[in-house]
């Protein structure tokens, strides 16, 4: 019973999540026109002319090609259906995954975080995003080499949604410009909300449906054994 919630719960996820992230990874890619060259009157390069070909240019142009990747990949590895008709390829993709998230999206975006244009608070939000995300994933694999398989899901999950900060914090900003918020403090607390959101739920959720199969158990081993 908990367990088909949990799994109606992944399928409404999936039928109402992908094609936002999808449609909002494409819109984001789109904007890439700005980057070939850099556009520095665009409304990302703004005033970044001073620093954006030393070091950050290194950390942009890998940040900007691996980040669509990951959420991609991401998609595609916590989806049951593929794992179980492709195991060998969930297991690939799932090592490209994690060189692609531990070498080249969070390291290029704590460097990034560094020179955010929306302050330290937004920066240090982040940082922090950048290290979670990083945990996550090498902790999500080191459970599957441990084969610890339901350890390694949530792990994994725990990462994506991490991942896919990227796509809130874009509904959050496009949400905030439509009602036309001037607020200071609206972009700093989006970068914070776009990953607090999405991993308190999901925690939230875990704890909730943990209970449920806790207080069930008892009345499952009522049961003689068959
Ligand atoms: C979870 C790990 C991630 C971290 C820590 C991170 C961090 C950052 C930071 C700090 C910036 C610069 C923000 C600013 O200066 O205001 C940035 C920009 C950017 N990030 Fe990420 N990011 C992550 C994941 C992703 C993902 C999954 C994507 C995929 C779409 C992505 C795509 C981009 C793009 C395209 C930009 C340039 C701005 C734009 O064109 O909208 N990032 N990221």
């Amino acid at each position: 019973m908990v367990k088909d919630r949990s799994t109606t719960l992944r399928r409404v996820l999936a039928v109402a999540a992908g094609p936002l992230i999808v449609k909002v990874t494409v819109e984001v890619m789109l904007g890439y026109v700005n980057y070939f060259p850099p556009n520095f009157d665009s409304d990302f390069l703004r005033g970044r002319e001073g620093y954006f070909f030393g070091a950050y240019r290194r950390a942009f142009y890998p940040h900007i090609a691996s980040g669509p990747v990951a959420l991609g990949f991401g998609m595609v590895l916590l989806s049951e259906t593929f794992r179980r008709r492709f195991p060998k390829w969930h297991r690939i993709l799932g090592r490209l995954q994690t060189a692609n998230v531990l070498c080249v999206v969070t390291p290029s975006g704590l460097w990034m975080a560094y020179h955010t244009s929306t302050g330290t608070t937004a920066a240090i939000g982040f940082a922090i995003l950048a290290i979670l995300t990083g945990t996550c994933i090498a902790l999500g694999w080191r459970a599957a080499v441990k084969r610890q398989f339901a350890i390694h899901r949530r792990w994994m999950w725990r990462c994506f949604l991490l991942l896919c900060s990227a796509v809130v914090l874009r509904i959050i900003v496009g949400f905030g410009n439509v009602i036309e918020v001037q607020a200071l403090w609206f972009d700093p607390a989006a970068s914070w909300a776009s990953w607090i959101l999405p991993l308190t739920t999901f925690e939230l959720i875990g704890l909730k449906l943990r209970r449920k199969s806790r207080s069930l158990a008892p009345s499952v081993s009522a049961y003689p054994a068959a």
